[in-house]
């Protein structure tokens, strides 16, 4: 079975594919980019995204939104993520923790999937803190700081994909996404 996934990050793409590959399920790149609304609420910008893109695709589709909430900071940089990530990094991140004691985090993800008359959301929560100083090669974003509370102290930069995907927020997402698909959705989809 194939499914649009508009997005326009390659790394979202590869992460979810490896996990819906269980499933028999193949995402490919939606044509139109995703549109994004300004919101507290990945719910929100992810809901309205996937509408906006079904009715000009016409066809089942999912999308996904999610971001990095830091404890200390009030949730901080949540639904702003990316656009922290491009104008702070990880290094503006680790400076504004500078002498904070709680550096609990989590990442959360939502997926929604439209699918013209079946329109659903799944939600992924992955918690951890912030590291000290970023470590490891491997992923994307602030994976270099963030150390999941499942991989004993590691950050998701220094895991391969599939470990990542075990415990990450996308990796819970895209399951319950791949099992509501093998099981009462399925039939809502293109064959
Ligand atoms: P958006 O969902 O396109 O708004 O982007 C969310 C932003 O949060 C990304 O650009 C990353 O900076 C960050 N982010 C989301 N998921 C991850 C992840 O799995 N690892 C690292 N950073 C992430």
């Amino acid at each position: 079975m194939e499914l649009y996934f508009a997005t326009g990050n390659p790394h979202k793409l590869a992460e979810a594919n490896l996990i819906l590959k269980k499933f028999g399920v193949t995402l490919k790149p939606a044509p139109s980019p995703k549109i994004e609304i300004q919101s507290d609420s990945l719910e929100e910008i992810a809901q309205y995204a996937a509408r906006a893109a079904y009715s000009s695709l016409r066809c089942p589709l999912v999308v996904e939104d999610s971001g990095l909430f830091i404890e200390s900071l009030n949730g901080f940089p949540g639904p702003y993520s990316s656009y922290v990530y491009k104008t702070i990094g990880c290094g503006g991140i680790l400076r504004l923790m500078e002498g904070r004691c709680n550096r609990e985090a989590s990442f959360k993800c939502v997926v929604f999937y439209a699918g013209g008359e079946v329109m659903c959301s799944f939600v992924g929560i992955a918690k951890g803190s912030i590291a000290e100083e970023p470590r490891g090669s491997g992923g994307f974003g602030f994976d270099p700081i963030f150390m999941s509370e499942d991989l004993n102290g590691k950050t998701f930069s220094e895991t391969d994909p599939s470990e990542k995907s075990a415990v990450s927020h996308r990796g819970r997402a895209f399951r319950a996404l791949g099992e509501w698909l093998s099981d009462s959705g399925r039939e809502h989809t293109l064959k």
